[in-house]
């Protein structure tokens, strides 16, 4: 018998400029490239284990066994692994996160991430940085931001090869929180998958993409300079622009709920009082609210004085995906 077995953990991120729209759906290719910040104090921490005794895979998320479509989509990505590492032998997989899943905060960024490091370890794959990146990108397009550490940046690339993650700055490099009000649990009814699929059916994507490469410019400098101000008017920007594409797309994506909103215009009000900070959204309701670490304190209080029913997720800048306790027995 021949047990392998590897135990990876991801942070997930929060894109500034964002990923919407493949041009490739099966290998997750960009319409455009995203720059992200990974947050340390949330995580995904997964085991794979590989053995000749299993007839399938089997895949338990945060104690629930997968079934259907959810399963599929994890079956299918290591078949990916297992083509690379050209082995045919089933897994378990076991992996749990420290945040609510499908609410808008990307827990597929961090599983993917995490399964494509303890994946492909457990097989005895050694991928570099940018193999593991495309590998996980595979799976979950924003999962390729969750490899690197700190502030990344995707390529759009020209092809499978060359799309994917590096660090642009490191997780040390600049001392920004994210403050996630959750305004809801739940499952969001439609995924990004499915939501991706569709975006070019509005007619504002084809502008929201040609004027990529200008937001990415923008982003990517104010990154590098510490620019807090710069880094917040274009975050709002594309954050919208995404929006504005999704709510105009067939069918239609709403993710804003009334207080989304409602935190989105109080956000600027205190920037435009001096109180450094920025709202981004995902694909759900949640609001993201991104501050140098030296405003938390004001921002989070500003917040629970708007919200005061809301929970907030509190992070700092997260660093790579990383092996945890990387074990291979053989017998
Ligand atoms: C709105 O990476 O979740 O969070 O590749 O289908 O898993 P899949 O999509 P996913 O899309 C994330 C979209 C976003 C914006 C972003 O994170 O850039």
């Amino acid at each position: 018998m021949e047990l392998k077995s590897a135990t990876a953990l991801a942070h997930p991120n929060i894109a500034f400029i964002k990923y919407w729209g493949n041009r490739d759906e099966q290998l997750r290719l960009p319409q455009s490239g995203s720059i992200s910040m990974n947050l340390a104090s949330l995580h995904t921490e997964t085991t794979v284990r590989f053995s000749d005794d299993l007839e399938r895979d089997t895949v338990v998320v945060n104690s629930q066994l997968l079934v259907g479509d959810p399963l599929a989509r994890v079956t299918g990505f290591l078949d990916r692994v297992r083509s690379l590492a050209g082995k045919q032998i089933h897994a378990d997989v076991v992996s749990s996160s420290n945040f609510p899943i499908g609410a808008g905060i990307a827990s597929s960024a961090s599983a993917f991430a995490a399964l494509a490091l303890a994946g492909s370890a457990a097989l005895g794959l050694s991928l570099n940085e940018s193999e593991l990146s495309r590998l996980a990108r595979t799976g979950s397009g924003s999962a390729s931001r969750s490899i690197p550490g700190g502030y990344c940046e995707w390529a759009r690339g020209e092809s499978d090869l060359d799309s994917f993650s590096v660090s642009i700055l490191p997780q040390d490099g600049w001392d920004l929180s994210d403050l996630i009000v959750l305004l809801s649990h739940s499952h969001k009814k439609v995924g990004s998958t499915a939501g991706h699929s569709s975006a070019n059916t509005s007619p504002y994507q084809p502008a929201r993409i040609q004027d990529a490469a200008r937001r990415l410019d923008i982003c990517r400098k104010a990154i590098l300079e510490r620019d807090f101000s710069a880094l917040a008017e274009i975050s709002e920007e594309d954050s919208t622009l995404m929006h504005a594409v999704m709510m105009t797309q067939q069918p239609p994506l709403f993710y804003w709920e009334p207080r989304s909103l409602a935190i989105i215009k109080a956000v600027k009000e205190w920037r435009a009082s001096g109180l450094p900070c920025f709202a981004t959204l995902d694909a759900g309701p949640n609001v993201h609210v991104i501050c140098p670490t030296e405003a938390r304190d004001d921002v989070y209080a500003n917040i629970h004085v708007l919200v005061p029913d809301s929970q907030i997720l509190v992070s700092g800048v997260g660093g790579p995906a990383h092996l945890i306790n990387p074990t291979t027995v053989e017998h």
